[in-house]
């Protein structure tokens, strides 16, 4: 079976963290999301994987290739302008002609892709889609459904006042590749504002799939610290990681001050130099060939590779970018920093 990954959004909402790097290439723990979860699917033995570009293709085009360094085959299906998901998908129509996945791919989830596919066949759907309860559904995609477990009704993003169920659209879906004559060609489509709703009337069996019991989209700066704090408390495990509201993770290559104190969960990544009276962590993801300085404090924060933080600064609850240089002394609190050409932004 094949999947299909849509990564062409632009991640309007992760901004500053995307203006440089697609939301899928995000490191969770050190590593792209997009890259955790192909290898997910590596696992269960999917082997061919179309990745759907268009915002920064080149950068995504440019970390996988053709998927030979991960053991995949992986396809680029450029659009020039976004299609929006339910064009990408019409746009990837030429690698499908059998049962296929798609995600979302900004999700972090513990989804068993085997049941999730065992589901859709004893289903007999033309589509299935994976949802989740969330307390605030008004930010995803809305879905209705009957006591049979088929969809009836998808509202995306609703009012408040138009909310009528907690399980929203988990982002990962299996199609029956008749679906894709259904999607118009050429031109923008919603998958879930457009494709799902005709789907329905024109009677396709849409089933629903309630398997996830760990979900987050990543796609907001307070969404993904939140997926990092779930991985160190132990709510989600990453493989090779394995976290528990304890623990310490330390890369190779690393010089660490016998003065430091180290405060658990931390993960501190390869070639990281902390020096005299440090304090790291509870919950610090330090990447690699980070330099701390005397004295500094860092907390509840992710910090990514090649940066700088000088004596004495504070990082909590905070991101900081690659290649980023926290001055002598200062503090950043509930912020993004990306560097001194962009306005650190609150959280
Ligand atoms: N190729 C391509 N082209 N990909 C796109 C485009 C496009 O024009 N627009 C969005 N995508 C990709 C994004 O990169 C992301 O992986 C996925 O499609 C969904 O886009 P988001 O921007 O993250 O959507 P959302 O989070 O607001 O809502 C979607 O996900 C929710 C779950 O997180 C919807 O599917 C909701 O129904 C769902 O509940
Ligand atoms: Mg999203």
């Amino acid at each position: 079976m094949k999947a299909l990954f849509l990564v062409g959004g632009m991640g309007t909402r992760l901004r500053p963290l995307t203006n440089k790097i697609p939301k899928p290439m995000i490191p969770i723990m050190g590593k792209p999301l997009l890259e955790r979860s192909i290898l997910n699917l590596k696992s269960v033995g999917i082997k061919e994987v179309v990745l759907s570009t268009c915002y920064r293709a080149q950068y995504i085009q440019r970390y996988f290739e053709n998927g030979e360094k991960l053991g995949m085959k992986i396809y680029h299906v450029k659009e020039d302008i976004p299609l929006g998901t339910g064009g990408a998908i019409k746009n990837a129509e030429e690698y499908f002609d059998d049962t296929f996945l798609i995600f979302n791919s900004d999700i972090l989830s513990d989804i068993d892709l085997k049941e999730f596919i065992k589901y859709h066949r004893e289903k007999g759907a033309d589509v299935t889609i994976a949802v989740t309860q969330v307390d605030d559904p008004s930010m995803y995609g809305v879905i209705e459904y009957d006591e049979n477990d088929y969809a009836i009704s998808f509202k995306e993003k609703p009012q408040p006042h138009e909310v009528t169920s907690n399980f929203i659209n988990a982002g990962a879906y299996i199609f029956e590749p008749k679906v894709l004559e259904e999607i118009p060609a050429g031109r923008v489509v919603s998958v879930e504002k457009e494709v799902f709703p005709q789907l329905i009337e024109k009677g396709y069996k849409i089933a629903v799939y309630k398997g996830c019991s760990y979900w987050i989209d990543i796609g907001t700066p307070e969404r993904y610290l939140q997926a990092h704090m779930d991985i160190m408390s132990g709510k989600y495990r990453i493989n090779g990681l394995n976290f528990s509201g304890k623990g310490i993770y330390k890369g190779p290559g690393c010089d660490i001050h016998s003065s430091v104190k180290i405060y658990e969960p931390v993960y501190i990544g390869a070639n990281v130099k902390i020096e005299e009276n440090a304090s790291i962590g509870a919950n610090a993801i330090i990447g690699d060939n980070v330099r701390i300085g005397r004295g500094v404090k860092i907390m509840r924060s992710i910090i990514w590779n090649d940066v700088v933080v000088e004596n004495g600064a504070t990082l909590i609850d905070t991101i900081v970018a690659s290649n980023c240089r926290i001055k002598q002394g200062c503090d950043y609190y509930s912020t993004v920093y990306v560097g001194e050409d962009s306005c650190p932004m609150a959280i």
